[in-house]
């Protein structure tokens, strides 16, 4: 059975899947694996794009023997820099002493830092190119996405992006690399969670990476993680472009920290208001059973966001106060908001889910609702009426 698979004319893929890790850096969940994309491009010159994690080393080079059959490999070009991509580095240099590294001047600093490689570099800069043969490169900086050394290769002749991060998903690769050979049911959201956890506070740069990138002839978008793109180009772009512009959708997402029940009694009842405010898409997460980054995901998602939280310690609920900071570290722009809480002798969580929507500079709907000891009557009229308000809002405007 070969391993290895060929994309276009003596172009390879060699990545592999990750069925074992439960959490992407450690702390993302991966319930359906994910896939670490390398390419190998066979010419009068070799090159391969990319490496793969340190724990698929073994099965990577077996992959790149079973094509070379003891041909050396000529170039490695880094486009990122990053472990999950880079760390076979160290082990490809042993196997292949004569390679050259094709990077830019941060690459490099990189290759330093983490494998201590100084010699036989290749430093290519904005427009750079490189013959391997009938095939030919061309090189663009990317920086920030993710990471400040990220560059995309172009390969002109069969009009090949190798994009890094970028259009990467989460969830390995069923049978094919391909997106035409593939279900991409479950990818969709797994390409907006892995955009919203890893590129999302780089909006900006993703914005500048595609407006270069625009100008190019595309075939084919080969990125580091999941399907390579060939019949879906026009999709993933737009989506790109939407999300890096924190464009959302219409709908709202409610999320709630509850110890004993009341704030979540309040979440409820908000949410019923914002279905009656004209409102179908409405997605209720408890913080302390859905994991953050499928929250962060439906936050990138929906143009309304109302977020509960008892307060504790005079503070946030620990959990909301963990998902402000990744809501903020990512910029995310443009909300429609509200928020409410629950206390019993001193209030603190409402004042401060209140200041957060002003630091982000959203829009609010409604007006915030405080409880105080068990769900009351009037806090539920209360939450109904501000659920309305936020529905009757996000109605009005947004996306459909
Ligand atoms: Fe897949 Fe930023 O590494």
């Amino acid at each position: 059975m070969s391993l290895t698979k060929t994309i276009a004319d003596n172009i390879y893929y060699v990545g592999v899947n990750d069925r074992q890790k439960e959490l992407f850096e450690n702390y993302l969940p991966l319930p359906q694996g994910v896939s670490y994309n390398s390419y190998l491009i066979v010419d009068e010159k070799v090159a391969l794009i990319d490496t793969v994690d340190i724990s698929f080393a073994g099965q990577f080079l077996n992959k790149l023997e079973e094509i070379l059959n003891r041909r050396d490999v000529d170039y490695l070009i880094v486009d990122h820099m990053e472990p999950d991509h880079a760390g076979s580095i160290g082990l490809l240099k042993n196997r292949y002493p004569n390679l050259q590294i094709v990077g830019n001047k941060k690459t490099f600093d990189f290759l330093r830092g983490y494998f201590a490689i100084d010699t036989q570099l290749v430093e290519v800069t904005e427009g750079s190119h490189l013959a391997l043969g009938k095939h030919e490169l061309a090189f663009y900086m990317a920086p920030m996405v993710h990471w400040p050394e990220v560059m995309v290769t172009y390969e002109i002749t069969n009009r090949m992006l190798f994009s890094a991060d970028a259009f990467g998903t989460f969830g390995a690769l069923n049978g094919s690399f391909l997106d035409a050979d593939l279900d991409l049911s479950t990818f969709w959201d797994e390409m907006r969670r892995y955009y919203a956890c890893i590129v999302g506070k780089y909006g900006q740069p993703t914005q500048n990476a595609l407006k270069k990138l625009g100008a190019l002839p595309i075939q084919r978008i080969c990125s580091t993680h999941g399907p390579v793109w060939s019949n879906q180009i026009d999709k993933v772009v737009k989506l790109y472009e939407q999300w890096s512009r924190y464009e959302a959708e219409k709908g709202v997402v409610v999320v709630y920290g509850s110890m004993y029940g009341n704030t979540q009694l309040m979440a409820e009842r908000v949410a019923c208001g914002i279905v009656d405010g004209g409102v179908k898409n409405v997605v209720v997460h408890n913080v302390s059973k859905t994991d953050a980054s499928f929250i962060l995901s439906d936050i990138f998602k929906y143009q309304g966001l109302v977020i509960g939280s008892p307060t504790y310690m005079g503070e946030l609920y620990p959990l909301i106060d963990s998902l402000l900071t990744k809501i903020r570290e990512r910029g995310i722009k443009n909300r429609i908001y509200g928020c409410f809480g629950s206390h019993s002798w001193a209030t603190g969580a409402v004042k401060k889910l209140t200041a957060f929507g002003e630091t982000m500079n959203w829009e609010v709907a409604g007006v915030p609702v405080d409880n105080k000891y068990g769900f009351s009557a009037e806090s539920n009229a209360q939450c109904y009426e501000m659920g309305k308000m936020m529905g009757e809002s996000v109605s009005k405007s947004g996306r459909n």
